[in-house]
């Protein structure tokens, strides 16, 4: 029998019947990757899983790794029986050691990981779990598919790069909440079960058993819900709030995600926009180090089009859209001429070492551009084959010298860089460009890194014009206000009115957006048909937001962070999916549960529920039905 290791006293153990089959069992005394040349001498008890292992001669060398790092045990020939056992350990087999920390000799020092100064010398050791072999190591190298990381999640956590993920994310939501409680925020939750209220993306739906053909939606976020606690004079409120939305995903999309969410009540645009300053610029020096400044750069959301294509601009580099619509009718191009003459623009970027490109990546840029909705793309080499300040390629010729130089003096390019224009429907060249000046950075490594460049983006446009549907649909949604001094634009010009809505950008990806609220019930009947919402349609959807609107709502406002893009920006990760425990793929499988699967009949049959098969639907024919309603 074993000598008690050091924690095993636990209150009470006289009174058990049996104790010493208690007592066997070890006690973790400490962390492995805890410990330091400070605890030399100590006894400790360890757990963890058997990173790697190797017998030199005789002494077995184990790396015990938990969720806090690494540390070696040693365990030698003499203590014959547990050295028996270690040498039968093998990779990620759970082991609990007792033994004394040791200073390392000289030689034998690891400056690669923290404790590489000490090692434990093992005393004593109990095998709590012996693992089969793994589908891949936590510390491998070699690249494992996504799907199989996402199968044996359990496994892929264990690697200290998840751990980071889950341990920052653990560190920014307990700095967000001391953040909100310091500043008067109640933290209240929300509904999951919510009604269906079909505007922005598409909602899952949650069938009611005690309501047969009636359901649920999952809430896209608690929009309404934290404006209503604002009626109700909670003031302020704050959630860490899970969010669904059936929308195709993408890097930084997720079926389900995680927001900061807040309002606030009495507040304008500019107290919600330092309220979220302040916690970023806390988050960053808490976790980061980094100190970022205490105001961020605004910009109106027409600037940000005007200049970057787009409403999330990565300001982290140059490469800007120049209108060249006023230079074109002095040319001989007949696609630019035309595109200016029948209301069009021509937009135009250059790119730093672009004359670089081949012919064949050329084609794939025009290949992009005419996916992303341009009927070409024009480019210009600057300086190439024919000499310094010499313009080359296809349409150089049609263009005379004095408007080249104009060209190369709007855009701030030189020899070596390349031009590449967009003549067409603005919308359409804000769009082309907007994404050719991403994916040409990326490709390029003009991105500087280690640079977190945050961006409000304000003055959105209210309104947007759906040609599918030839009806308006709004921005942020529809319980934004209008800036006050355009309300009067609202008949006469809806698309030119602005809202009081604000979005924070980081590197070019939207971190959060919000807006001030509608909070008079006349103002948002307004919108409601602004939008095609009839009375008796807004009515039936939100009830109880307008009846709210009636019985004294207050001025409010408000935000949503998203939280998984932010830890996967302050990580530097190139997905979400890196920084959710348990995220779903590109196609909405959950890989490890393997949801969303079939059900059996009888749950159907009890929530009155028939399945219709997708091939035959809408064919005319009886659809096969897997169980019938009633
Ligand atoms: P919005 O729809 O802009 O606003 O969402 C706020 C932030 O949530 C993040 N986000 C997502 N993250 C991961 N996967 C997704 N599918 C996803 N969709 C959005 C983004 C985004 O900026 N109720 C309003 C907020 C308000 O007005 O107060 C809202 O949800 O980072
Ligand atoms: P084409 O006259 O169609 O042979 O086009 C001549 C060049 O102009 C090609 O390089 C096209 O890619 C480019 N081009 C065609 N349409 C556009 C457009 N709308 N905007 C910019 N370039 C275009």
């Amino acid at each position: 029998m074993r000598k008690n290791p050091v924690s095993c006293k636990l209150d009470g153990l006289e009174e058990l019947e049996n104790p010493e089959r208690i007592c066997v069992k070890f006690k973790r005394t400490n962390y492995c990757g805890k410990l330091t040349t400070g605890d030399v001498t100590r006894t400790v008890v360890l757990a963890g899983w058997v990173q790697s292992y190797r017998d030199h001669g005789g002494v077995v060398f184990i790396d015990l790794r938990d969720r806090t790092g690494i540390v070696q045990i040693v365990f030698r020939p003499e203590l014959a029986m547990i050295h028996a056992l270690a040498r039968q350990l093998r990779h990620e087999d759970v082991i609990l050691v007792q033994g004394q920390v040791n200073k390392r000799s000289a030689d034998a020092l690891n400056p690669r990981i923290p404790t590489g100064e000490i090692e434990v010398v093992a005393q004593d050791m109990e095998l709590a779990n012996k693992a089969d072999t793994v589908p891949f190591s936590p510390t491998q190298h070699d690249p494992v598919s996504e799907d199989t990381r996402l199968k044996y999640r359990y496994i892929d956590l264990r690697r200290a790069e998840m751990g980071e993920a889950m341990i920052t994310r653990h560190r920014v939501t307990k700095i967000m909440r001391d953040y909100c409680d310091e500043h008067g925020f109640l933290e209240i939750e929300t509904p999951m079960l919510y009604k269906s209220t079909p505007e922005g993306a598409r909602e899952f739906l949650v069938p009611s058993r005690l309501h047969p053909g009636e359901f649920y939606a999952l809430p896209q976020s608690p929009q309404l819900f934290k404006q209503v606690l604002m009626v109700a004079g909670m003031d302020r409120y704050m959630q860490i709030a899970r969010c669904f939305r059936d929308e195709d995903l993408r890097m930084d999309r997720q079926p389900e995600f995680t927001q900061l969410d807040l309002e606030m009540s009495f507040v304008d645009r500019d107290d919600v926009i330092d309220l979220v300053t302040g916690l970023l610029v806390r988050l960053w020096k808490q976790v980061l180090n980094v100190d970022l400044p205490a105001t961020f750069p605004r910009m109106s959301w027409r600037e940000a089009m005007d200049r970057f294509g787009i409403d999330r601009p990565d300001t982290r580099y140059g490469v800007e859209l120049k209108d060249i619509s006023d230079i074109v009718p002095q040319t001989e191009f007949g696609v630019f001429k035309a595109a200016v003459t029948s209301g069009g623009c021509v937009k135009m970027i250059a790119v730093p070492g672009g004359a670089a490109l081949s012919r064949k990546q050329l084609d794939q840029l025009t290949e992009d551009a005419r996916k992303l909705g341009a009927g070409g793309l024009a480019w210009i080499k600057l300086g190439g084959e024919a000499g310094a300040g010499t313009m080359g390629g296809p349409i150089a010729k049609f263009i005379p010298t004095a408007q080249q130089q104009a060209l190369r003096q709007r855009c701030g390019a030189d020899d070596g860089d390349i031009l590449l224009a967009v003549a067409d429907k603005q919308e359409v060249a804000w769009k082309v460009l907007g994404e050719l000046r991403q994916s040409l950075a990326r490709q390029l490594k003009l991105i500087p890194e280690n640079r977190f460049n945050f961006l409000w983006i304000v003055d959105f446009p209210s309104f947007e014009h759906d040609p599918a549907a030839n009806r308006l649909i709004a921005r942020h949604h529809p319980f934004t206000a209008p800036l006050d001094e355009d309300i009067p634009l609202l008949d006469s010009q809806p698309l030119a009115v602005r809202a009081k809505a604000y979005d924070i950008v980081l590197n070019g990806i939207e971190i959060g957006g919000g807006s001030i609220r509608i909070h008079q019930r006349e103002v948002q009947s307004k919108i409601f048909s602004l939008l095609g919402i009839s009375p008796p349609q807004a009515q039936k959807k939100f009830a109880f937001l307008l009846d709210a609107l009636r019985f004294g709502a207050p001025p409010h406002g408000g935000i949503a962070l998203g939280l998984d893009r932010l830890v996967m920006l302050m990580l530097n990760r190139q997905s979400i999916r890196e920084v959710i425990a348990f995220p779903k793929t590109q196609s909405g499988t959950d890989m490890m549960t393997e949801a969303p699967s079939t059900v059996d009949l009888r749950q159907l049959v009890e929530l009155s529920l028939a399945v219709v098969q997708p091939a035959i639907t809408g064919s005319g024919a009886a659809a096969k039905t897997a169980a019938s309603p009633g």
